[in-house]
């Protein structure tokens, strides 16, 4: 293990933008992890995984610790289901092929997303229909101030749109170390419902998908509209998409009576931010080397040397923008650090 000083997170953070910590270190085990912080006490430390989510918009001048324990096992079965446990540094995406090369079925909609495993409870993540929460059982996390690891249930980790305890309740307080999930072995719970999958499969007269066929189709939409991060600096939808009380909604949608709109409860509703960005007109602009996707309106890009200031400023100004057009406010999604 060894502590660097001074070090470039540009190959840590999606975004490709350049930022220093003051010192840096990656652990491959929860006994480094825990003499790492035993050691450094005193010092402040910033928790990095795969770096997907999150905007670098300074310096970070903390102990950076990558998290990069690795290794997945079965860990029980029986007939119907299998519970699958990956450590907190997989690759999500490897993750998911190798679940599917195992017949194991319940994350095939969330192929390609970026990231480590690690991550996937704190924000939970999700894609076409799907969400982490769906299969998630538990997951390892180690205290941050005692080196305690806890086991968080799924009940305790109060999973919403993007939500969750991680991200609330004890944000910044565990590191979560591995996620335990329960998938199925027969009689898989394949999910085609959403339009853009239907769609693909459509294209190759597939009616009764297997999971590789779905994860197939996903990559290929994916792979349409959202830019690979190793080609074009990106940290995926940039922006959640608002959840309006109906009443407030009926009140806009009267005004602009085209806009898309999906229920969520008897009460709410969702509005894609990448349709109200693109009306306000920002799909495909650039402003230097910080632009907006031209397939996805959700997404931010760097287009090289962009600084993460001048990718928040771009962030601003589209939300100020749509809140002056809409009355809708949109939240980012992305960390901003
Ligand atoms: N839309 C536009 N213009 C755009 C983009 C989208 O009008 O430029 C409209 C589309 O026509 C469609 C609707 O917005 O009617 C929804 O678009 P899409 O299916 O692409 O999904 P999204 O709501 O923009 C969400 C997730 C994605 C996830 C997709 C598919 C969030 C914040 N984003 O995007 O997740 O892949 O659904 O399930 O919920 C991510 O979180 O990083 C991410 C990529």
């Amino acid at each position: 293990m060894e502590i660097q000083s001074n070090f470039s997170l540009k190959k840590y953070n999606t975004f490709g933008i350049e930022a220093k910590a003051k010192q840096f270190v990656a652990v491959h085990s929860i006994a480094e992890l825990t003499t790492i912080l035993e050691q450094n006490k005193s010092e402040n430390t910033f928790i990095l995984g795969g770096g997907s989510n999150m905007l670098l918009t300074k310096d970070i001048d903390a102990l950076v610790i990558h998290i990069d324990l690795k290794g997945k096992k079965i860990s029980a079965e029986n007939e119907d289901y299998v519970w699958v446990e990956s450590q907190a540094g997989e690759d999500w995406h490897e993750f998911v092929l190798w679940t599917i090369d195992q017949g194991f079925g319940g994350l095939e909609n969330m192929s390609l997303i970026p990231g480590n495993v690690g991550s996937t409870p704190v924000q939970n993540i999700g894609a076409y229909g799907t969400e982490i929460k769906d299969t998630f059982v538990s997951c390892e996390a180690l205290n941050t101030v005692n080196q305690e690891l806890k086991t968080f249930l799924k009940e305790e980790c109060h999973f919403g749109y993007r939500e969750s305890t991680f991200k609330n309740e004890v944000k910044n307080q565990y590191i979560i170390t591995s996620v335990l999930f329960k998938l199925t072995k027969r009689n898989h719970n394949i999910n085609t419902a959403y339009g853009d999958i239907t769609n693909e499969l459509a294209k190759y007269n597939i009616v009764n998908p297997t999971l590789k066929e779905v994860s197939n189709a996903v990559i290929a939409i994916r792979k349409s509209k959202l830019p690979d991060p190793k080609k074009l600096g990106n940290s995926g939808s940039f922006f959640k998409n608002p959840i309006l009380l109906k009443t407030d909604f009926e009140k806009i949608h009267q005004q602009f009576p085209e806009m898309k709109y999906y229920n969520v409860s008897e009460t709410e509703v969702k509005v894609p931010a990448g349709w109200l960005i693109e009306q306000a007109g920002f799909k495909g602009k650039r402003f230097g080397d910080a632009g907006i996707h031209e397939n996805q309106a959700l997404v931010l890009v760097n287009y090289g040397n962009a600084t993460g200031q001048e990718i928040l400023n771009v962030s601003k100004n589209i939300q100020e923008t749509i809140f002056k057009t809409f009355g809708i406010h949109i939240e980012a999604e992305v960390n901003v650090i």
